[in-house]
């Protein structure tokens, strides 16, 4: 340090700094100005969050017996394990579908992003495997995936659903902006029986939940169990939102049959890729 002291145009600079160095109160300052230029850019943005965040077509608040699934997730810590939260890199396009958008979790209090994967993503394994799969994987994951650390849940299809007011459920999300109408909350309970028992009359569900799945999850249309429910939840991860339609941003994952194409094509395309 003394020996940048003979250095004339730092010497002026340092001699500055070190006031600021030995002076508490303004180093006090110093820091917190800092800080807060760092605070505004990270918390700024929020207070326009309606701009920020594009919405999407095709999101819809999670029907009742989703959201009690999605309660048993989070109750089990599956997000311990699991994350819901594709990035847009290609190897995680190819293997788990769209990136996610922030869209897709714009009705999750709390989000489930999740920020470890000892198992994979899930926010699009719905629709991926059968109810039974499931059934069985969750009951014991080892009998599907020898290698599996995944715990074994059987319980849960031992066990009631029991949710001692779901309609309240629904109030409080309302509360924090989820748009709930009136008859959902008024229904929810009949709506949470009805989304597991075909032989119940599901009423207008359909049309106040779009694209919901009505049908006994858990290979026993007698009870109403967790694994009903949690099974619901899994089935319906990622299904929500069309991306067919918004093709775009598909670019990143490129389908395996258009690069075969572009090799057919007259002229020599991509030499590196001959070796192949
Ligand atoms: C100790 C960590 C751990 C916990 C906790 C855990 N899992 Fe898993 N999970 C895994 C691992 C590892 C795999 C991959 C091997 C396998 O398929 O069993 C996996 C796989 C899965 C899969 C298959 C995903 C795919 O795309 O193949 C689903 C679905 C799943 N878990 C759901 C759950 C649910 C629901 C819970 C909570 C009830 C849960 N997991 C709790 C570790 C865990």
């Amino acid at each position: 340090m003394s020996t940048t002291a003979e250095n004339a145009p730092a010497k002026g600079f340092l001699q500055k700094h070190k006031k600021l160095e030995r002076n508490v109160t303004l180093l006090g300052i110093g820091t917190f100005i800092t800080v807060a230029i760092g605070g505004i850019v990270e918390i700024a943005p929020l207070f326009w969050l309606d701009n920020t965040i594009e919405e999407v077509e095709g999101m819809r608040p999670y029907t009742p017996l989703e959201l009690a699934g999605r309660d048993i997730y989070i109750r089990e810590g599956c997000y311990v394990c699991h994350s819901q939260m594709i990035r847009p890199f290609r190897d995680e396009v190819e293997r788990y579908g769209h990136y996610s958008l922030a869209a897709e979790s714009v009705y999750d209090h709390p989000f489930q992003w999740g920020s470890k994967r000892t198992g994979p993503d899930l926010a699009r394994v719905g629709g991926r495997y059968s109810d039974e799969w499931h059934v069985q994987h969750l009951t014991d994951p080892q009998s599907v995936v020898p290698q599996s650390v995944m715990p074994q849940y059987g319980f849960l299809k031992e066990s009631d659903l029991n949710v001692p007011d779901i309609a309240g459920n629904l109030t409080a999300l309302s509360r924090v902006g989820v748009p709930y109408s009136d008859t959902d909350i008024e229904q929810a309970e009949a709506d949470m029986k009805a989304q597991a028992n075909p032989d119940l009359d599901a009423g207008d569900l359909m049309e106040r939940y779009p694209k919901a799945q009505i049908r006994d999850y858990d290979g026993d249309p007698k009870r109403l169990t967790e694994m009903d429910a949690l099974v619901a939840y899994l089935q319906m991860l990622g299904t929500l939102v069309d991306f067919e339609a918004a093709a775009p941003v598909e670019e990143l994952a490129l389908d395996p049959a258009e690069i075969v194409d572009a090799d057919a094509a007259p002229a020599p395309a991509q030499p590196q890729e001959a070796g192949e």
